[in-house]
């Protein structure tokens, strides 16, 4: 009886002793393994006479389940134990900002792109675009360019390499041409902004050989001076953001339009800087007029029935203009620090309510 009882208080003083789920383990094998000290104890008891043997065993099976109910209470402390511990050390700061700041920006041409667009789309406009390598028939003919007009002479084209059928392809001079293909494919009433990429071997400080244009085109069937004029004078207004910039329709001369009139805006210069708004000085922004009966012919539309407006301004342009750029060639120099400088944070989308 004295061995049970010392080999009871001795396994579970193990038992409690165990700091750590392996030494408990080896507790476990230790008491109850094949070569454990009751499973021995056991074996021996066929050496007992009956009587002996069955109060020895009631003994040692009730001593097993002793020890192994203190194995598995040790052990799920443990497990809390070791559980708590973790926690304790892995600790998540939720103070902390979810996220860092994005390091991406909005390159300016975009933003001013996606600025102009949510203007023109709450007017009832949609986007269109066309190629950038253009036939002459889009890019000049059909745009009313006489074949030897001294205008296209001012577009300083590149041509490409001729194809086998001799023709010379241009790497498009303006958006205009769009006007044209969007008209073969759709009837009237057409409402469109074409923003893109031009091209022109013209390079300086304000001249890049590829720069950005939006064109417009309405047709409608009663369309009018005033209604190009109230639209453009809307946008300029929107997207200076200057509620009363005041707006001055310079007669002017496109071959596609007729009339024609270039738009300038309200400036002051006072004090070396330049504000968009009311002041003595003017600047101009964009190019304007109402289609030509000839270029609504090319496009397949009876100019008896519709007629509408175009314009094109330089996107470029605009966002100096708006953003105080004083350089372009920066905008194609693909430098971090000038897009950290000018560049827009990627989540704030323009929105004509959320304030572009
Ligand atoms: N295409 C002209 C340019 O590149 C700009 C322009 C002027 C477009 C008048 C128009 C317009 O649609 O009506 O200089």
């Amino acid at each position: 009886m004295d061995t049970v009882e010392s080999l009871r208080d001795e396994l579970l003083g193990a038992v409690s002793a165990a700091d750590g789920l392996d030494a408990l383990d080896q507790v476990r094998i230790t008491a109850l393994g094949k070569k454990g000290r009751i499973t021995e104890q056991m074996k021996g008891l066929g050496k007992l006479d009956p009587e002996a043997r069955r109060e020895a065993g009631q003994m040692l099976n009730a001593l097993k389940d002793e020890v192994a109910a203190a194995l598995d209470s040790r052990k799920s402390d443990l497990a809390r134990g070791a559980l708590d511990a973790k926690l304790a050390s892995e600790t998540l700061d939720v103070t902390l900002p979810s996220r860092h700041e994005a390091r991406g920006r909005i390159h300016p041409i975009t933003q001013t792109i996606d600025e102009l667009t949510a203007i023109f789309t709450e007017m009832g406009f949609t986007v269109a675009d066309g190629p950038n390598i253009e036939s002459d028939y889009y890019n000049f003919e059909a745009l009313n360019f006489p074949p030897d007009h001294p205008a296209r002479q001012e577009h300083d084209t590149f041509y490409m390499a001729p194809n086998a059928d001799g023709e010379r392809k241009v790497l498009r001079t303006h958006t205009s041409p769009v006007q044209v293909r969007h008209m073969e494919k759709n009837t009237p009433p057409i409402r469109i902004i074409i923003p893109g990429r031009t091209y022109r071997s013209d390079h300086d400080a304000t001249h890049s050989p590829m720069f950005h244009q939006v064109e417009g085109l309405v047709i409608d069937k009663k369309t009018h001076m005033g209604h190009l004029k109230g639209c453009l004078t809307d946008f300029c207004r929107a997207f200076f953001k200057v509620d009363d910039l005041p707006l001055r329709f310079r007669p002017s001369y496109f071959p596609f339009t007729e009339p024609s009139a270039e738009v300038d805006i309200g400036c002051s210069r006072k004090g070396g800087g330049l504000t968009i708004g009311a002041g003595d000085d003017w600047l101009e922004i964009l190019g304007s007029g109402m289609v030509h009966p000839n270029v609504l012919r090319h496009a397949g539309i009876d100019p008896t029935e519709y007629q509408g407006f175009a314009f094109g301004m330089g996107i470029e342009r605009i966002a100096m203009l708006k953003y105080g750029i004083p350089d372009l060639r920066p905008f194609y120099d693909t430098d971090v620090r000038w897009m950290r400088h000018y560049g827009f944070v990627p989540i704030a989308q323009p929105t004509v309510a959320g304030g572009l």
